[in-house]
């Protein structure tokens, strides 16, 4: 685990004062905690808006709204990107709602007509003359700092920002093998969940509830589909060993073995070294999943269950066959060391909104936004982005459903963490629980999230 020992903000009040393990659950239900995120915290740090590819031409725009805060961010003729406050400098209507693409290469706010270039400048007001004299910068649309990375357009409200990769560290240096600026969206869905937007991020930040949420994930040795029943306590000298790694600003976790179960595990570590096992649980996140395995890299497990077990272990050839594959189909597919492949595979939180678990073929992303009063609710997106052969990337929009359980694609994995969260949130609510006491090993990125919230919520955000 890597310690970073940030230092707490002094006048964080009682109510919402951290432990060391503890994190009070005030931060996840008072209406003032939420007031003071939107405030402090997402007026302030660097946020994904959107990815790259959904302004792909110049004039197209797309509106990122958080809280009561709307940014437009919009391709410029040269191919860059700018990012401005959503308010017309007149008597501050919205200039775009959604997403679409400037006619005429203008943006035009539809009150009274004013005119902006797409890097806001102001270019027309019906009778200026009859308006008082101010700076032609006034009457320009205010910028918001802009960045990019991975494919993501970043922004941020604040006046002087880090610099967007010194901010991302070490996100930026460990995943460069994967090019994820090269993904494209396979597919994307966006709802609503009646929860605070951390218990969402939460349950997705930390491997432990692995083996009591999606126990079937324990039980591939059998079978791609394997039964969901509820795990008794000797099943969990098989669950997966997860943990944390914190950084300043960022945190992550990976799937390892417990370094205890000494020879405890011994039966099933044999069978995991049988090709047809290892390829049982990709073909399960295939089909439950829906990322994290590729349809190609699942055609590549086919192959893999028809091998003999040998010398090389299933992993690698599966990785060597994922590879094949990707190249014999014209995709400009990531090659990596397995040791850079460790370096950046795993979950991460891309604090404060976003989570990836980063494949070579694949990514599976969340995002979870804050509602703009009721800490109850957020908006919940997940979207799986992949390497696709030039040429072949499918057209994708977003899906949005009201509820969750208006959509029964989700898949039995994701199923599993969205059925749980209405009573997360519920939980919290009662008078016979504080907070929630974390796991040292496995659940500190949720803690260190709380921890560099608490910079921007009580100090300077630095
Ligand atoms: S508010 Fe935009 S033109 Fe008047
Ligand atoms: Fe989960």
């Amino acid at each position: 685990m890597t310690d970073t020992a940030q230092t707490a903000p002094t006048g964080v009040p009682e109510k919402w004062a951290l432990g060391e393990t503890f994190v009070p659950k005030a931060r996840y239900t008072d209406r003032d905690f939420l007031q003071r995120e939107l405030d402090k915290l997402f007026t302030q740090v660097w946020q994904i808006a959107c990815r790259a590819e959904e302004i792909p031409d110049p004039g197209s725009f797309h509106e990122y709204r958080v809280g009561k805060q709307s940014i437009v961010v919009i391709r410029q003729r040269d191919g860059s990107i700018k990012a401005m406050h959503n308010a017309c400098t007149h008597r501050g209507m919205k200039v775009v709602s959604g997403c679409g693409r400037a006619e005429d290469g203008e943006l035009r706010c539809r009150f009274h007509g004013w005119r902006y270039k797409l890097d806001g400048r102001s270019t027309f007001v019906p009778s200026r003359e009859e308006f008082a004299e101010r700076p032609s910068s006034e009457w320009a649309l205010r910028q918001v700092h802009v960045g990019e990375w991975g494919g993501w357009v970043f922004v941020s409200m604040a006046e002087n920002p880090p610099e967007l990769l010194d901010w991302l560290d070490p996100l930026v240096t460990s995943l460069a093998p994967f090019r994820l600026e090269d993904m494209r969206f396979r597919w994307r869905k966006r709802t609503t969940l009646p929860a605070n937007w951390k218990t969402v991020i939460d349950a997705f930040i930390e491997g432990y509830h692995t083996p009591g949420t999606h126990p079937q994930t324990m039980r591939t040795a059998e079978t791609p589909a394997p039964p969901a029943h509820p795990a008794k306590p000797q099943e969990y000298v098989y669950a997966p060993y997860t943990p944390t790694m914190t950084y300043p600003n960022h945190s992550r976790f990976v799937y390892t073995q417990r370094p205890d179960t000494g020879d405890k595990d011994a039966a099933r570590q044999k069978a995991q070294a049988r090709p047809e096992v290892f390829a049982n649980a990709m073909q399960y996140n295939y089909k439950e999943v829906g990322s994290l395995v590729t349809e190609r890299d699942y055609r590549a497990a086919q192959q893999l269950r028809t091998m003999e077990p040998g010398e090389v272990p299933p992993f690698l050839l599966y990785h060597q066959l994922c590879e094949e594959l990707a190249l014999a189909e014209g995709v400009k597919f990531p090659q990596m060391s397995m040791q850079e492949y460790f370096g950046g595979n795993g979950d991460w939180h891309i604090f404060p909104s976003v989570v990836i678990l980063v494949e070579k073929s694949c990514v599976l992303g969340y995002r979870m936004l804050p509602d703009a009063d009721d800490p109850d609710r957020c908006v919940f997106e997940m979207f799986s982005l992949e390497h696709f052969p030039e040429g072949e990337v499918p057209e994708t929009q977003w899906q949005v459903f009201d509820r969750w359980q208006d959509h029964d694609g989700w898949g039995e994995l994701p199923t599993q963490d969205l059925v749980n969260i209405a009573d997360i949130q519920a939980g919290m609510h009662s008078e016979g629980f504080d907070g929630m006491w974390l796991n040292k090993a496995q659940e500190m990125s949720i803690h260190n999230a709380h921890v560099i919230a608490d910079r921007f919520l009580f100090g300077d955000g630095s």
